[in-house]
């Protein structure tokens, strides 16, 4: 496995892996490689013949200092996992070296309105990080299928409209969410969690099963909404949002529609969690008044 730690390094591995020859598969992480990263890997594995994943804590999409600065950094037991995962190069590059001209004073991508909504309102300037980073990623890379997670739905519209309205010719390739056996969905920041809220946190995904049930059972959207948000508080949790949106452009839904989803972002304490499941509309065939 090659370690490339700059760009020259990796234009070079990217020449030699040739253009037209191998179909290369990326997979941009922060680090802390867990069994959700290494799904996002095997997913790039059989779409592509030559896989690289990146390794950066982008400073861009944090707006927290004190959340940068906790990041979990576990560089050589990623390196390990990435060996065993049969990865043929890891990009591991510096601040310095993604960011020469430092973050403030440079050119960013703006994410748009969708980057602006929910997860975006939450945490300002996050997807235009986001999408700056990646769009710098995709430039040096240069890959023909990148695999993001579900997990991370909000980020995965703002990179769909990433690759098409700035015309990326790269396949973008989604992984499910990655869940403990008691749902909770897999994320570095579940390190964070005391046992007591360890124990809590599977709640959020229960909750939006819940709210499915709920929407699937005839409640409106904003009494399913409501009901989660208040029984999330109950157990404990300090809810910044919980919506339905359109997956697309993650607009605040007040009916059902054909590619829906419930997302939600809560703390226990200090640790925020995030998740979300696809909700559609019942199918077009069934009568207004049935549904
Ligand atoms: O999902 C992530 O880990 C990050 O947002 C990404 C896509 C690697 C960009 O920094």
């Amino acid at each position: 496995m090659k370690v490339l730690r700059d760009i020259d390094e990796l234009r070079e591995w990217r020449e030699d892996t040739g253009f037209d020859a191998l179909r290369v598969g990326f997979v941009p992480t922060m680090g802390n490689l867990h069994a959700g990263h290494m799904a996002l890997i095997d997913h790039a594995r059989r779409r592509s013949e030559s896989v690289i994943v990146s390794i950066f804590v982008n400073p861009l999409q944090f707006e927290d200092p004190d959340d940068l600065a906790r990041y979990p950094r576990t560089e050589e037991r990623d390196l390990e996992q990435l060996e065993r995962a049969g990865v043929a190069a890891v990009f591991l590059p510096t601040e310095a070296v993604l960011y020469p001209h430092g973050q403030n004073d440079i050119v960013r991508v703006d994410a748009g309105p969708l980057g602006a909504r929910l997860e975006g309102a939450a945490r300002p300037g996050h997807f235009t990080g986001v999408a700056t980073v990646v769009t710098k990623l995709f430039n040096l890379v240069r890959p023909d299928v990148a695999v993001f997670g579900e997990k991370d739905a909000q980020q995965v519209a703002v990179i769909r409209r990433l690759v098409t309205d700035l015309d990326f010719p790269v396949e973008l390739a989604i992984e499910p969410t990655h869940r403990e056996p008691d749902g909770l969905a897999i994320s570095s920041r579940n390190r964070f969690l005391s046992e007591d809220q360890r124990r809590r946190a599977p709640a959020v995904h229960r909750a939006l099963k819940r709210a499915a049930e709920s929407l699937a059972g005839g409640h409106t959207v904003a009494a399913t909404l409501a009901g989660a948000r208040h029984w999330l508080g109950q157990q404990g949790f300090d809810v910044d949002y919980l919506a339905y949106v359109d997956d697309a452009r993650f607009e605040e839904q007040t009916r059902l529609v054909k590619h829906g989803r419930l997302a939600v972002a809560a703390r226990l304490g200090e640790v925020r969690l995030i998740d979300n499941l696809a909700v559609h509309s019942p199918s077009p065939a069934m009568p207004e008044s049935e549904r």
